[in-house]
Formats: C-alpha cells, sequence, structure tokens
C-alpha cells in the first residue's frame, strides 16, 4: 500500500514531550502546566478535574500524596536512542516531537537559554537524522511554563507573545540545519474548550472567560505569524506549520437548522486557520464578535503581521466525528470540552472513551478542508486508537489497531487520488505513551508496548519494549 503513496511521503509517527519525555526536574527543566496535574481514576471519579482554579494549581507544587505521570512520562529523555532504534524498525522516515519551552527557558523569563536542555534536542535530532528519521518539531504543544500562567495570566497576556517567540527563535536557530518541518502550535483550536492546557488561563481568576479565550488565541495568532516569519529569514527552505485538530460534524437529522449548525461547527474549528492561511479574520468571525459583544485588542500591526506570514501547511489531528444538532451549543459559546454533549452517530462503533471510529470521516474531512484552503499542503500529525492493550506472553494481538490504521490509509489514499495534497502521516503514538486527556498511561496508542501501568509501576526498560514490538508485519 505504501508504494502508492506520494513519492517523499512523510511517514512517522507522533508525541510530545509532556506526554513522554519525564525527566521533569532534571537539567534545569523548569515546571509546566502539565507537572501539576495528577493522575485521576476515572473509575472512581466522575469526570476529570478541571484546573480552573489558582489552589488547585499550587496544590501540585507541594502535593506528595499524588501521583502526576506527566512528570516521568516513559522516561524517553533517558531512553531516546533506543527507543529510536525500534522507530527506524518501524519502518518510519520521520518522527514528530515537541520541544518542552520549560528546558530551554525553564520560568518563560530568563535572558538566556539553558544550554543542558539545548543541548538534550541537537543530541535528539542528531540521533533522529542518523537514523533516518526527518523530524517534525511542534513548538507548543500543551506546554508553557508555569510561572507564566501563575504570574502573568498565561496566553491572556500580551507579553506572553515576545516570551514565546524568544524561545521559538532560539530552537529555530539552534536546529536551522536539523529540522525543516514545524509545527508553531499542536491543535491552536483546543484553546477553544481547554483553557489551563491550551492557553495557560486560570479560568476562575477571569470574571469574562470568553473575552480572556479569545484575546488569548488573538495572541497566539499574532505569535504564530511572528514565529512563521523568523524562521523564512533564518532559513528559507524551513517549512512552518501549525495545526488543528479535526472534527467534522454530521447533522443528525436533514433539518436544514441541524444542517446549519453543521456548517457552523466547521467555521468555528477553522476559525483559526483560517486566519493562518487567508492573513485575516472572516467575516463570519468578525460577526460572531460583534455579536457577543467581544471587543478584542487587534492593533494595525497585528493586522499586518497576520496578513504578511501564513503558514506553509496545515497540520490536522484526526481521531473521531461529531454529530450537531440545533439544540447544541455553538463550540465558539463554549469554555470546557463535554463529550456528553455529542450525539452518538449510529453508525459508527466506538471506543471505551467514547471516541467514535470513522475512517471514512478522514476523506470527507480532507476533502473539505481541500474545498476550503483550495490544494493546500496537509499534514496528517495525528491519527490512531487509544485501547486497553493487554500482555500475553510478551505479545499484544492488536488486530483492531491493525484494522484501524489499515482503514484509515485506505481512505487517506482516496483522498490523495481525489487531489488532497497529504505530505505526510503521523499517527499517534509509535510507543505507548501519558494520555493527555486523561493522563492515564493505560490508554495505549502505542505500536511498541512500554511495561507501566497508571501508577507508574513497571519496569519501563528497553528490552521490555522492544520484546512487545507489536502490530508491525515485516
Ligand atoms: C490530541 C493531542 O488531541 O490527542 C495529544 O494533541 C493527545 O496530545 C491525543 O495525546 C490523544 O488524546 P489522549 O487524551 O487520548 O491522549
Amino acid at each position: 500500500m505504501m508504494k502508492e503513496f506520494p513519492k517523499d511521503f512523510l511517514w512517522g509517527g507522533a508525541v510530545a514531550a509532556n506526554q513522554f519525555e519525564g525527566a521533569w526536574n532534571i537539567d534545569g527543566k523548569g515546571i509546566s502546566q502539565d507537572d501539576v496535574v495528577p493522575y485521576v481514576d476515572l473509575k472512581k471519579a466522575t469526570d476529570i478535574p478541571l484546573f480552573d482554579s489558582r489552589a488547585m494549581i499550587e496544590k501540585g507544587l507541594t502535593d506528595t500524596a499524588e501521583i502526576y505521570p506527566k512528570r516521568f512520562g516513559i522516561d524517553f529523555y533517558h531512553t531516546y536512542q533506543e527507543d529510536i532504534k525500534l522507530f527506524r524498525e518501524l519502518g518510519m522516515n520521520s518522527f514528530r516531537t515537541s520541544i518542552a519551552w520549560t528546558r530551554i527557558f525553564p520560568t518563560g523569563e530568563e535572558e538566556t537559554p539553558n544550554e543542558a536542555g539545548l543541548a538534550f534536542y541537537d543530541a535528539l535530532f542528531d540521533e533522529c537524522l542518523k537514523n533516518g528519521l526527518e523530524p517534525i518539531v511542534t513548538l507548543s504543544h500543551y506546554e508553557m511554563p508555569l510561572n507564566l500562567i501563575l504570574h502573568h495570566g498565561g496566553w491572556s497576556n500580551r507579553k506572553t507573545i515576545d516570551a514565546f517567540v524568544k524561545f521559538s527563535e532560539t530552537v529555530l536557530r539552534r536546529y536551522q540545519d536539523k529540522v525543516k518541518y514545524w509545527i508553531i502550535f499542536n491543535q491552536i483550536n483546543s484553546g477553544l474548550t481547554d483553557a489551563y492546557l491550551s492557553l495557560g488561563l486560570i479560568k476562575d481568576e477571569h470574571p469574562n472567560i470568553e473575552q480572556s479565550k479569545f484575546q488569548s488565541l488573538h495572541h497566539q495568532l499574532v505569535a504564530n505569524a511572528k514565529v512563521v516569519k523568523l524562521g523564512k529569514e533564518i532559513n528559507p527552505s524551513m517549512q512552518m506549520g501549525s495545526m488543528n485538530y479535526d472534527m467534522t460534524a454530521y447533522p443528525a437529522t436533514p433539518k436544514p437548522e441541524d444542517v446549519l449548525g453543521t456548517i457552523e461547527n466547521d467555521d468555528a474549528q477553522l476559525y483559526l486557520s483560517d486566519v493562518m492561511i487567508f492573513g485575516e479574520y472572516s467575516k463570519t468571525m468578525q460577526r460572531y464578535f460583534a455579536e457577543h459583544d467581544l471587543a478584542l485588542e487587534i492593533t494595525d500591526e497585528d493586522r499586518e503581521v497576520l496578513q504578511k506570514n501564513t503558514i506553509d501547511f496545515l497540520a490536522i489531528s484526526y481521531y473521531l466525528t461529531t454529530v450537531r444538532s440545533s439544540e447544541m451549543p455553538n463550540i465558539l459559546d463554549q469554555i470546557a470540552w463535554n463529550m456528553n454533549e455529542t450525539s452518538r452517530n449510529p453508525y459508527l462503533e466506538t471506543s471505551e472513551w467514547g471516541w467514535q471510529i470513522d475512517p471514512v470521516g478522514l476523506r470527507i474531512a480532507l476533502r473539505k478542508l481541500n474545498l476550503r484552503y483550495r490544494n493546500f499542503p496537509i499534514l496528517i500529525a495525528e491519527n490512531g486508537i487509544g485501547y486497553r492493550d493487554q500482555l500475553e506472553n510478551g505479545k499484544i494481538q492488536d488486530d483492531y489497531r491493525i484494522d484501524y490504521l489499515r482503514n484509515h490509509l485506505n481512505q487517506l489514499r482516496e483522498a490523495i487520488n481525489d487531489g488532497v495534497q497529504v505530505i505526510g502521516y503521523q499517527p499517534w503514538s509509535p510507543i505507548d505513551i501519558i494520555s493527555a486527556g486523561t493522563s492515564e498511561m493505560e490508554k495505549r496508542y502505542g505500536f511498541i508496548y512500554v511495561d507501566q501501568d497508571n501508577h507508574g509501576v513497571g519496569s519501563k526498560k528497553t528490552d521490555q519494549k522492544r520484546q512487545a514490538l507489536i502490530g508491525i508485519k515485516k
């Protein structure tokens, strides 16, 4: 099947620093918002806690009772050489990961970068290149210095743009000869419903949280454009992209209002990529801001920078589709993600975590993006299935995952034959890592099993990882 894809297609796998590096307090790394998120046993708790208050966040700084899985990840920081060899064995020619801002500028306010952090990524990218893996690097993947959240209002503060641009410039310059593909923001549109992880907002401290949310997203858009500009100045051959999650909507019924609701859902989810690709806010969004009394601070300089520095490719994650009815609130009006508001599509299977499996939806999503963005290059930066894999005799019989991938790849190939310009496929994730949403280890996506449970217990050893290499037919 791989032969039927374009030459130079980026076949890889995607992960993020905060979910797999571990070494949270090693070699000068600062604390990020992920390091204070505890593991919650979802069999006992009713819901994933939201980090809406300062007290909840500060608890994580001194607490010794709970487990904080994103602090230890799968300890990739210390095992990257062995793990990268396994990635090569998987047949990957590329590898998507992120740089932890807090390894480079631990509080976001230092004058000079932390050399030990920079040296780690030098060694990592060298190792990737040595093993034939083209690095695809995310600059912001749910990770920023906690100091900027606790003392400066996260992304609601315009000064965060400067701090992020400084961090980005440091790493763009440092790795300009090693990294060609950059994804500036992971799933920038998840800021619509995830104030803490995406935007660094402590919700209870924002009397008008809607205003703060859209202002923060505007700051991210300006930062995005400034980093595109820098990338092109530093090395014109760099490919500067940014990312959305894609959750294409189907109407719950043929009722015209439900169909309109799906269009509104798409417009809402894509408003940030519209700005990053067209260089300006759509009329639909301008109307939304006006009708909701949202007076964003958008300067003339902002408009100019957005206009002149559009991205080279759009990265998307694709896991599931959704169903919309006219009774459901527009995603722009929400500030927290609520899976239960999505009605189930009776034609699709659902994972244990409520994510509906929809390979054809990938083709639909790509066709829609192609219409909207006129043959714009797209990178599938994430796609995969979380599953409670069972290890038996050192192996996992993961036919469900093989089927999932095969079915999605078949639809992806169809979309490419339909004319969509897809430059690569980076499934989430080549190796088991901590879940972003639930902090579980046992929501596994990996092709490589890691011997570690939700409590961080397990050998984590590479030979164990190797023994359990799964899902690969050579
Ligand atoms: C994407 C994120 O939304 O989904 C990843 O970019 C995340 O960070 C992935 O891990 C899967 O979600 P989860 O919650 O199952 O880890």
